[in-house]
């Protein structure tokens, strides 16, 4: 009987991506994906620290797991990400958890499969994390969620520290891929079948790529040439087979006139940008140490409208950083109504041990913290609706992805601006289309790029309607 695993992944798309590594070195070694975390023989925790809700969450499901070793003492647990990059969480582990078999950082997974045939082999208990990052390591496997759609990493860790974050702890300093690298993968990807690639980076606007000594010719790289992020995704728009092409997560302080002049110009760029704007308040802003006003965030924003007049923007705020007074909030609620972004995440601050904010005087109680933060949901709801309202009757492309899961006889796809919307198709008169139900002709539409009319726009949510050729 074969071996399985299942990876947890808490926080963001880099955790995400790292899970890919660690399931596809995992696959390599034999293993089988299980859905149930609480059944598989291998069960792989990969940690957020960016919030303390993570921090919790991620203690939840470890406590659900009890001691796995009394029931199968084959059984192999291992905990990575960015909690582990912090001592504190490593003790806490130790002490409480003394049963969990592998603890590795964000910066030494590509020693995973080492560590883990030493647990597994000779039953070690192994602590494994590395203070500082090495160079990125290339050609590491991946077992991805779609093949018609890919993140692909460009660069690693961030030198901002804007002073609420811990990422710059956890992840290091910022170390970007060698172009030929990423265009090599992307080429890889689109051969097999992917249409759509999500660029990922702590802030993909200062990516600073170098060419390896050899040069690219096929890409005109050359050798020690250094790339930026608008040259890299100019050599990107070329790459045959990818339709689409996204990224996050974009600073505003990097984001480069060059940048927005690549909305304009090329094919396959998605008319989308997440571009975090954190706080309206130039002194809070100046306190988080984000190294731009409200008037050079507004200036960047009609800059990308004027570029791509229907671009869709979303972004993240932090309510109630220390200090926050009613007008600085007000100054947020004030950018929200100029900007009216398509969607934004909304984070009630939370204090990060070994961050500047965490000294800061002036904390804001709770409460207020939550009343502004349902304050600020209701105007972004209200203008999500509004905006939302806009799709009605339109017909959008859609990537489908593949069957709702509430509902096996609707489809479910994202549109350009990365919306999700719930559809169904009207099989063709006699179903002579190459597939004999509607629901075989539903299932060869996965993985293609459809028009898909918009009947029922809501906040939330698109619903639709396709009609197959
Ligand atoms: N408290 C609340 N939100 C935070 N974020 C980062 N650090 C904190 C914190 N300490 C938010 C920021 C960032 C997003 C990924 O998480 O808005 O853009
Ligand atoms: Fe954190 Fe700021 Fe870096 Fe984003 S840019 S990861 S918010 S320090």
């Amino acid at each position: 009987m074969s071996r399985t695993y299942h990876i947890v992944t808490f926080g963001c798309q880099m955790n995400e991506r790292d899970s890919e590594t660690i399931a596809g070195m995992l696959e390599e070694m034999g293993y089988e994906y299980c859905p149930d975390f609480k059944a598989a023989d291998v069960c792989v925790l990969n940690t957020c620290s960016v919030r303390e809700h993570a921090d919790k969450r991620f203690f939840g499901v470890l406590g659900q797991l009890k001691n796995p070793h009394e029931q199968d003492p084959g059984r192999i647990v291992c905990v990575c990400g960015c909690m582990m990059q912090q001592q504190v969480h490593i003790d806490t582990l130790k002490a409480k958890y003394p049963w969990v078999d592998i603890v590795f950082g964000t910066h030494n997974i590509a020693d995973f499969p080492r560590m883990f045939r030493n647990a597994a082999e000779e039953h070690q208990k192994i602590t494994e994390v590395w203070k500082d990052a090495g160079p990125i390591a290339e050609g590491l496997p991946a077992k991805r969620e779609y093949p018609f759609k890919a993140f692909v990493s460009i660069m690693q860790g961030c030198n901002n520290f804007c002073t609420y974050c811990i990422v710059p702890y956890t992840r290091g300093r910022e170390r970007s891929r060698a172009p030929e690298a990423v265009l090599a993968e992307i080429e890889g990807l689109a051969a097999s079948g992917c249409r759509e690639i999500m660029l990922l980076g702590q802030n993909v606007n200062s990516y600073a790529g170098v060419c390896g000594e050899d040069g690219c010719d096929r890409f005109g790289i050359a050798p020690g040439q250094k790339v930026t992020f608008p040259q890299l995704l100019r050599r990107i728009d070329c790459i045959d087979g990818i339709e689409r092409v996204r990224f996050m997560t974009s600073h505003p302080k990097d984001l480069s006139d060059d940048l927005v002049q690549c909305f304009a110009d090329l094919k396959h760029l998605c008319k989308q940008i997440h571009l975090p704007v954190q706080a309206g308040s130039d002194r809070v802003l100046k306190e988080m140490n984000r190294h731009y006003d409200s008037a050079h965030y507004l200036e960047l924003i009609r800059k990308l409208r004027a570029a791509c007049p229907e671009i869709a923007i979303s972004t993240d705020i932090i309510v109630g950083f220390p200090g926050e007074t009613e007008e600085d909030f007000q100054a947020t609620v004030d950018l929200v109504e100029k900007v009216r972004y398509d969607s934004a995440f909304t984070f009630i601050y939370s204090v990060r041990k070994g961050t500047p904010a965490e000294k800061m005087p002036d904390q804001v109680p709770e409460e207020i913290k939550h009343q502004r933060f349902d304050r600020l949901l209701e105007v972004i709801h209200r203008i999500q609706e509004e905006k939302s309202a806009e799709y009605q009757d339109a017909v959008l492309p859609v990537l489908v992805e593949g069957f709702s899961k509430t509902d096996p006889n609707v489809l479910t796809g994202r549109t350009e601006s990365n919306k999700t919307v719930d559809f169904t198709v009207r099989a063709p008169e006699g179903a002579e289309a190459g597939c004999n139900s509607a629901a075989a002709c539903a299932e060869a539409l996965i993985g293609q790029i459809i028009p898909v009319k918009i009947v029922k726009a809501q906040t939330f949510s698109l619903y639709g309607e396709a009609e197959l050729q």
